[in-house]
Formats: C-alpha cells, sequence, structure tokens
C-alpha cells in the first residue's frame, strides 16, 4: 500500500528567486497537509550526506556547492499516496522535459537548479524525513 507522507526540500534557487510562497500554495492546493516545515541552510557536510547515494555521479560536486549555496525549506507533507502524487506535481527533474503547470515548470532554472526535491519512495521519504527532523518536530 502506497505510503502517506513524502518529503521536500524548496532549494536555493527558488528560495533566492522568492518562490517559496508560490510554491506552498501550489502545494496546499494539491491537497498536502504540512507535517513539518523549516527555513534552513545545509552545510556542504550536510549536503554531501542528504544526496550520498549519488556521491559517485558526475554532477555530485556540483550538487552539494549548490544545495550548501542558500537557504532552503524542508518540508513533510501529507496525503493519500504522497510519494507519486507530489512527483507528478513537481514534474520531471529536467524542466525542459516538466509537464506545463508544474512546479518545475514553473520554477526551475535547469536539471542542476530544479527549484524543488521531491523523495522518490516510500522508504526515501521516511529516511530523508528522519534526516531534518525530530519527532517533536512533526505536527
Ligand atoms: P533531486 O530530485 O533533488 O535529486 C537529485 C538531484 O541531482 C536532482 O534533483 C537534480 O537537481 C540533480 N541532478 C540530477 N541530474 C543532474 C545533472 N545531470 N546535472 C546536475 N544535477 C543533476
Amino acid at each position: 500500500m502506497a505510503g502517506n507522507r513524502t518529503f521536500t526540500m524548496i532549494k536555493p534557487d527558488a528560495v533566492k528567486a522568492g518562490h517559496i510562497g508560490a510554491i506552498l500554495a501550489k502545494i496546499n492546493e494539491a491537497g498536502f497537509r504540512i507535517v513539518a516545515m523549516k527555513l534552513t541552510k545545509l552545510s556542504e557536510e550536510k549536503a554531501g550526506a542528504f544526496y550520498d547515494v549519488h556521491r559517485e555521479r558526475p554532477f555530485f560536486g556540483e550538487l552539494v556547492e549548490f544545495m550548501s549555496s542558500g537557504p532552503i525549506v524542508a518540508a513533510i507533507l501529507e496525503k493519500d499516496n504522497a510519494v507519486e502524487d507530489f512527483r507528478t506535481l513537481i514534474g520531471a527533474t529536467n524542466p525542459a522535459d516538466a509537464a506545463e503547470g508544474t512546479i518545475r515548470a514553473l520554477y526551475a532554472k535547469s536539471v542542476g537548479e530544479n527549484a524543488v526535491h521531491g523523495s522518490d519512495s516510500d522508504e526515501n521519504a521516511m529516511i530523508e524525513s528522519n534526516f531534518h527532523f525530530s519527532e517533536v518536530e512533526r505536527f
């Protein structure tokens, strides 16, 4: 059975461009409930640990540099079928391939600076949520 929570980050490009409010509005309109949320900044070490699965990829250094370049919004979101429905809402990783009206089509600049992160499985949603939030920060 599909889980009902996913994890997201509004990335430094979208925060810098002033899109936090617009992106949160899309998230609310799509029926997600915010379980936990914080404005924070990742160190290079924390960004590297979060994206550890990509450590051997050629873009890893660029990804860590970008994700630690400015503040992000981290959040846990709740809805039936959360992981899949949120990935539909944000669109393809590369904004050039993202469907019209999706968050990445509207706000992402490139495959590297792509406005938002969304967990790709229920298991990763739990791991990523635990990375950023303790139990008492969830409501
Ligand atoms: P995200 O969904 O946060 O998960 C991994 C991230 O790696 C992805 O979004 C992109 O921002 C980034 N990424 C994936 N492919 C590339 C690429 N070819 N070049 C730069 N960054 C990439």
